[in-house]
């Protein structure tokens, strides 16, 4: 049995006092599932303060990106164990922002899945054609591609451990999203190169859609069978959507 997880992105969105704001409205109407994990995925420079406001509650907190080497002359990054001090639980991995905006590759994607695993944080290692790409029939291909790139090496507990979270490019941030059934049918493609390569680990594996997930579109996705929770960009900036979300993933 694979526990759902919704994660929202925050992207480079929120300051202190909002962040804080939205702990706060969050907490009060947030109630804990038991088959459910829940995470929010901030900008660094908030990330503590959420911590610590989520202490002693079941929710989990997640970077949105970091460096694959401990410590060094990497002015501007952000390590694995400075993640783990302060007590981050996931971090994202390899998103298409990243990706499209400042030059990660399956390259870098792999070190960076490598290293969380070091410091006992779950990546979440973000996948995902473009328009151009689906338009060309290269969508699966793409997928696999970046999949098999981003587990390599991985032991096979890692690979179990690990989230995978399908994001069409064309769906992120544009209102357009995937129909549960494309977004059901790449997130098997998946689970099988998956197996192909790390067998059974595919069993356990995290499989999450991303792309203009809504509180009214959220039930239908998460129905599908290799569908495993959502990360959440735009509606998770808003404490009642996320919530609806997560109401929605539930039932
Ligand atoms: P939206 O939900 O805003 O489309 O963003 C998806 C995303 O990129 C999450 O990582």
């Amino acid at each position: 049995m694979r526990r759902t997880l919704i994660a929202g992105n925050w992207k480079m969105h929120k300051n202190s006092e909002t962040a804080r704001g939205f702990a706060r409205d969050f907490l009060k109407l947030y109630q804990t599932t038991p088959d459910l994990d829940v995470c929010i995925a901030a900008p660094f420079t908030e990330l503590l303060a959420l911590e610590e406001m989520f202490r002693g509650t079941d929710l989990f907190t997640a970077a949105q990106n970091m460096h694959f080497e401990d410590q060094g002359a990497f002015t501007g990054e952000i390590s694995a164990p400075m993640l783990a001090e302060i007590g981050v639980d996931f971090v994202i991995v390899g998103h298409s922002e990243r990706r499209a905006y400042f030059a990660e590759t399956d390259e870098t994607v792999n070190k960076k899945a490598k290293k969380a695993f070091e410091w006992n944080l779950t990546p979440i290692i973000c996948c995902g054609e473009t328009l151009a790409q689906r338009e060309q029939g290269l969508e699966r291909h793409i997928v696999r591609h970046q999949v098999v790139m981003a587990l390599a090496g991985l032991t096979p507990e890692q690979v179990a451990k690990s989230v995978i979270a399908y994001e069409p490019i064309w769906a992120i941030g544009t209102g357009k999203v995937a129909t549960p059934e494309v977004a059901e049918e790449m997130c098997r493609v998946i689970r099988t190169v998956i197996r192909t390569h790390h067998g059974d680990a595919a069993d356990d594996v995290r499989i999450l859609y991303g792309g203009s997930v809504k509180p009214d579109n959220a039930k239908e996705l998460m129905d599908m069978e290799d569908i495993d929770g959502a990360l959440v960009g735009g509606a998770s900036l808003d404490p009642v959507d996320f919530l609806d979300i997560i109401h929605a993933a539930e039932n």
